[in-house]
């Protein structure tokens, strides 16, 4: 495509979103599609030859919005509210246009540096403790969801408990890990995929406003050590997918103090609230967290994926995500006076 043509359809594009966007409303919600409907009306081997843009537009009109679930319609209520918005749409176009690649500061010094400038505002307008900022022992970083954010929580866990060794010989089945029955189903896929084994996961019992005890908490740790297993992982959720129930933070961190167990604090849904001071409330004893997520894919106009992770120590994410292959040794990666946020997670 040319620059000319880009510019074209690029406008064209942004017309046809625009349009969308002002027509939402009148969408049923749900699809009204039948299963397979819409490979059927698609051609069943790949065209040998491109189509226009104009016919890849209208196609868009007559085969796949009749096929979408509306989720930006402010008829939607399901799950939970997942918003986009003009500028995190234009954002997005502008961050393809660009094309960079981010997973060293030499790739693209300034992505790297916005990423974690933002990361340390963000910090401040969640009211997030001092270390979790980049000036201090921790740091923030862009997640694509908050599944990924649990799950590279717990890998720092896993090898903050067995002194960095499992990355090397393997896990062997005796470490456990934490949440109470209602927390997100990402902390048991973490779990599975980490190498703990679903049988080492326990799922607390909860109170009557659905959130973990702490007491159940304290007793099943003191049973885990007592059969020889190490206790190295608690995720506390903040705003609980079923009903907003949020964990008693402080008190769980206390105990994860005392035990020396990793604590991961997952607000994907409800942490957005905190950018208002009257719900601060909700990170009270997140200075006692080794972790903390939150998604702005869900309350704060942005589109999907976008999760914020931020850790209190990040030599321990880095030691864990570190690998040093010869091809991406750079002199700025060797002074260590860059972030390289490969080393921060999986991709
Ligand atoms: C409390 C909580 N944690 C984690 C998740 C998973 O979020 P993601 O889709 O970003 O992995 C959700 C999603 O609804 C959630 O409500």
């Amino acid at each position: 495509m040319s620059p000319e043509a880009f510019r074209r359809w690029g406008y064209a594009v942004v017309d046809w979103l625009a349009e969308y966007q002002r027509r939402v409303e009148s969408f049923p919600v749900l699809s009204r599609a039948r299963p397979g409907e819409l490979r059927a009306a698609l051609p069943a081997a790949p065209p040998a030859a491109g189509e226009s843009f104009a016919e890849i537009l209208r196609d868009l009109d007559r085969l796949i919005v009749p096929g979408l679930t509306h989720w930006q319609s402010p008829n939607f209520f399901a799950f939970y509210p997942a918003n986009n918005s003009g500028p995190s749409i234009l954002g997005e176009l502008l961050a393809a246009g660009l094309g960079v690649q981010g997973m060293m500061w030499i790739t693209s010094p300034a992505c790297t540096e916005l990423e974690t400038h933002v990361l340390d505002w963000l910090a401040d307008l969640l009211g997030l403790p001092a270390r979790f900022k980049s000036s201090g022992p921790g740091g923030g970083v862009i997640q694509d969801t908050a599944s990924s954010a649990v799950l590279a929580a717990l890998l720092a866990a896993r090898e903050r408990a067995t002194g960095f060794a499992s990355n090397e010989q393997g896990v062997h089945g005796h470490l456990v890990a934490y949440a109470s029955a209602q927390a997100h189903s990402s902390v048991e896929k973490a779990v599975k995929i980490a190498g703990l084994g679903r049988a080492n996961l326990r799922l607390l019992p909860v109170d009557a406003s659905f959130a973990l005890r702490s007491d159940a908490l304290a007793a099943q740790i003191a049973a885990d050590r007592a059969a020889g297993r190490t206790p190295c992982f608690v995720c506390a959720t903040v705003g609980t997918t079923s009903s907003n129930a949020v964990d008693p933070v402080r008190a769980l961190g206390e105990i994860c103090q005392r035990e020396g167990v990793w604590l991961h604090v997952d607000a994907a849904m409800a942490g957005t609230a905190a950018l208002c001071p009257e719900f601060r409330w909700i990170h009270d004893g997140l200075e006692l967290a080794d972790s903390y997520a939150f998604n702005p894919h869900k309350w704060m106009f942005t589109n999907f994926d976008c999760d914020c992770f931020w850790v209190a120590d990040r030599a321990a994410l880095i030691r864990t995500f570190s690998v040093q292959p010869e091809y991406l040794r750079n002199p700025a990666s060797q002074s260590g006076a860059v972030i390289d946020y490969r080393d921060w997670h999986v991709p």
